[in-house]
């Protein structure tokens, strides 16, 4: 277990500008998601998270906050510092943030693949399978009707 830093930084500072750098290496050069899917308008309202260890940006996500809940999104690690629990460190503190604005209601759209990361979290997946990015998405969310 490595014990990063999270830090919430503004839309294209110099560490939000790392993250999204981290985020292009990881979800487009990595996952081939198409590079104008990934950067959206999105990015300039967003709450950014970076995790930082050793002074490196190794970890981001962001939060958007809609009035039916906020969206958890963009979680991402860097490949070689995965499996160290810097993404479970990382939502808990999204999450925390989230809950002491009111923001109780969490979503997310999650890779298929990845939903016992997210279950481990508290959330739960509903619906139907659905592509996005050319992946198999599942909705969860971490509270009920
Ligand atoms: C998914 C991702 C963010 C996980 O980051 P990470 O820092 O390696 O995750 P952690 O080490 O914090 O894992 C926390 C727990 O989730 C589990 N977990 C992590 N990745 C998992 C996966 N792909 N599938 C199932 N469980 C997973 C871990 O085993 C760990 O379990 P434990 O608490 O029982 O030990 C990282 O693999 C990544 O960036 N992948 C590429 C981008 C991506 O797919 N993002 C998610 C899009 S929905």
């Amino acid at each position: 277990m490595t014990t990063p830093v999270i830090l919430q930084v503004p839309p294209f500072s110099a560490l939000c500008n790392a993250a999204f750098a981290l985020r292009r290496e990881v979800f487009v050069w990595e996952q081939k998601v198409p590079e104008e899917d990934e950067h959206d308008a999105h990015d300039l309202t967003a709450t950014h998270f970076v995790a930082i260890v050793e002074g490196e940006v190794v970890g981001t996500l962001r939060l958007i906050a809609r009035p039916e809940h906020t969206k958890i999104g963009r979680v991402a690690v860097r490949q070689h510092w995965r499996g160290h629990g810097i993404a479970r460190t990382m939502m808990r503190a999204a999450i925390e943030h989230a809950r002491a604005r009111g923001q109780e209601r969490l979503y997310l759209a999650a890779q298929s693949d990845k939903l016992a990361f997210y279950e481990k979290l508290g959330f739960v997946a509903y619906g139907d399978e659905f592509p996005d990015g050319g992946m198999p998405h599942r909705a969860m969310r971490n509270y009920d009707l």
